[in-house]
């Protein structure tokens, strides 16, 4: 199933607040491990999913500059959190608030990637939702994708200015469960 293959459908699909969303990946991002909660929710089977690319379950209204970030820095070799919108096998969708860190060997060599992802905050949701849109939108309407991310990733760092945070307490910041006393977006 490459992306762009799947239909959104417009339908949410759950997962329960107790449940962890679990993949790994090598250092291409080719799925390594899913657990049997991405199983359920994205709908693959575990025979689908390893060895695809984890842009498998990619939502065509998700930023493309949101991916750069994290392949930045998981290049630069730190974690990420960040809100995902997913595409499952059958077209629903589902929201996710993602970690991602390198997983390196014991000579500090990158071994791949590991994700944990859990159901987001509605909160801030209520900001990501119209943030990624406006982001997909300048996207859109660039001339190339190049142009278009670097646009995108300018309406994001607005955001990040207006708040006067940097991503990393930014993405916290956007929930009052998550929040570190700061107001995002
Ligand atoms: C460990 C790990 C987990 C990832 N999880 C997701 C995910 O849940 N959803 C997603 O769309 N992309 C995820 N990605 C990013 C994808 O590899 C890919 O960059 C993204 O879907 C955009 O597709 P594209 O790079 O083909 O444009 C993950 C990457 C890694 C390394």
């Amino acid at each position: 199933m490459r992306p762009g293959m799947v239909k959104p459908t417009g339908r949410a699909a759950r997962f329960d607040e107790h449940e962890l969303i679990v993949s790994k990946t090598d250092p291409k991002g080719r799925i390594t491990y899913a657990n049997a909660v991405f199983q359920r929710v994205s709908g693959y089977a575990e025979a689908e999913l390893l060895g695809a690319p984890h842009n498998i379950i990619r939502h065509p209204e998700m930023p493309a500059a949101v991916f750069k970030l994290l392949w930045d820095r998981l290049g630069a070799g730190h974690e990420v959190f960040a809100y995902v919108l997913n595409l499952a096998r059958n077209g629903d969708h589902y929201w996710v608030f993602a970690h991602v860190t390198p997983t390196l060997d014991a000579r500090g060599g990158l071994a791949g990637y590991h994700s944990n992802r859990r159901v987001p905050y509605a909160d801030a949701l209520q900001k990501v939702v119209p943030l990624y849109a406006e982001m997909r939108a300048v996207e859109r309407r660039a001339s190339d994708y190049r142009a278009g991310m670097a646009a995108a990733g300018a309406v994001l760092q607005g955001a990040l200015d207006r708040a006067g945070l940097d991503y990393d307490r930014f993405v916290f910041a956007l929930s009052a469960h998550t929040g570190l006393g700061a107001r995002a977006a």
